[in-house]
């Protein structure tokens, strides 16, 4: 049973065996927690990126896929780079954010990571509600079977560490 719990902090400075990006479709870096990885990173993350642009994801990763990279000089040895959601007011897109955390698992599943860090994927830039991107984040990880030991939800500020904080129990 993988083991979830939520701290408030950087998710480039977390001791892990994979880090968990919220990337942009482009691979090719970005703002938030892409610019954070890519920036601390350093450029050989950038590198298996553009390699993977030049092989199997020629358009860019799709909305709610995982795929992993060199960690670079962070202290992991994975990145997970997904792509979540945007929020949108029209549509339901709950089931692209559950496929982000549901994808990474799997693909640190097949990397053999006994850890695992996210952040709170679409809640930033992309304007998920930070309630209810807890509510999937933390729902999605429980219903997944995995050989995944640790979960670690990594949060940025006080109200994404008590909405994950407080339904985590
Ligand atoms: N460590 C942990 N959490 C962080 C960090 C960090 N260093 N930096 C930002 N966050 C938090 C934000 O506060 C937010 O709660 O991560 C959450 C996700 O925010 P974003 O990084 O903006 O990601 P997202 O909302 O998924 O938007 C992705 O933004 O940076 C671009 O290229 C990226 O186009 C993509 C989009």
């Amino acid at each position: 049973m993988v083991e979830l719990v939520a701290v408030r902090g950087d998710i480039t400075e977390q001791v892990v065996d994979a880090v968990v990006n919220a990337a942009n479709s482009s691979l090719l870096g970005g703002g938030g927690v892409d610019g954070a990885i890519h920036r601390k990173g350093g450029p050989e993350i950038l590198a298996e990126c553009r390699a993977l642009r030049a092989s199997h994801y020629g358009r860019g990763l799709g909305t709610g896929q995982a795929v992993a990279t060199t960690a670079g000089r962070l202290p992991a040895r994975w990145v997970i780079h997904t792509v979540g959601p945007v929020w949108s007011d029209t549509e339901d897109r709950s089931e692209l954010l559950a496929s982000c955390y549901r994808e990474s698992l799997r693909v640190a599943a097949e990397l053999g990571a006994e850890s695992v860090a996210f952040p709170a994927i679409s809640t930033g830039i992309f304007r998920w509600p930070m309630d209810d991107g807890a509510r999937i984040a933390i729902e999605t990880v429980r219903s997944v079977p995995t050989t995944v030991a640790q979960v670690r939800f990594v949060l940025f500020g006080d109200d994404a560490y008590q909405a994950f904080q407080g339904r985590l129990g």
